[in-house]
């Protein structure tokens, strides 16, 4: 069944912590029903690789906001369809997908989503990315910040450890030299500076439906976050 000619298009807003398995839910959706996926973090995480490469970031872990804020429209990233259904992140034409997801780029991140000028910028992104919706969009403020009026909203959770231990595999699996202490350690690290922020804090939006994965297969989170759809799908005018 094709269910994007069963319904106007909608926004479908995936929230929640990281490592909690929502980008993998949320582009399996757009898969199925034939929406735009895109992950938002990944555009943070580009525009911290561009604040590493570019001298903007210190050996303290801090960030100059003013010169990463002063440089968001010199940063233009894209998303490049790869057979399979997955994508890849482009930094400046720039692919950048194996770079983004590098431990050097996650524990630097956080401190970058932290800066106003750079959530600024890419919010107004990632809204005219939904403009003519048909968008499954993932993050920590989709449904709070970017697309408050979506029709479907999500927040995923599950427990650090549990997330540590999804990161942890996905890590090996990539050849990443890392273990459970360092990945959990950067997960608790970045539950914390998403959620204490004060911009656009992590936060689930009022009218999100709650998801704790913490006890669920793959297929049962798909099948899971469907039947969300469906129904959003079947009560709209
Ligand atoms: O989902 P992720 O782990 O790839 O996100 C990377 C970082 O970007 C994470 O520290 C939270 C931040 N982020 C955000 O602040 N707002 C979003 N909409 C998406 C990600």
């Amino acid at each position: 069944m094709n269910h994007t000619t069963a319904t106007s298009p909608i926004i479908v807003a995936i929230d929640g912590y990281s490592s909690s398995g929502k980008s993998t839910m949320a582009r399996r959706l757009a898969a199925e029903i034939g929406y735009r996926y895109i992950d938002s973090g990944a555009m943070y995480r580009a525009t911290a690789l561009y604040a590493m490469r570019h001298g903007m970031t210190r050996p303290d872990g801090t960030v100059d906001a003013r010169a990463l804020t002063a440089a968001m429209p010199q940063i233009h990233i894209d998303f490049r369809p790869e057979p399979g259904g997955t994508q890849h992140t482009l930094l400046n034409g720039e692919d950048v997908e194996d770079e983004i997801r590098s431990m050097a780029v996650s524990s630097i991140v956080s401190p970058v989503a932290a800066i106003p000028g750079v959530r600024h910028a890419l919010t107004a992104m990632q809204q005219s990315l939904g403009r003519d919706k048909g968008i499954v969009m993932d993050g920590r403020d989709i449904g709070t910040t970017v697309f408050p009026d979506a029709e479907l909203k999500v927040f995923v959770k599950a427990s650090a450890q549990t997330r540590a231990q999804r990161r942890l595999t996905e890590l090996l699996a990539k050849g990443v030299s890392t273990n459970f202490e360092e990945v959990l350690a950067n997960v608790v690290s970045r539950d914390h500076i998403d959620e204490t922020r004060e911009e656009s804090p992590l936060r689930c939006a009022a009218d999100a439906i709650v998801l704790d994965n913490s006890t669920m297969t793959a297929p049962e989170q798909d099948r899971w976050l469907m039947d969300q759809f469906l129904k959003t799908a079947a009560e709209r005018p």
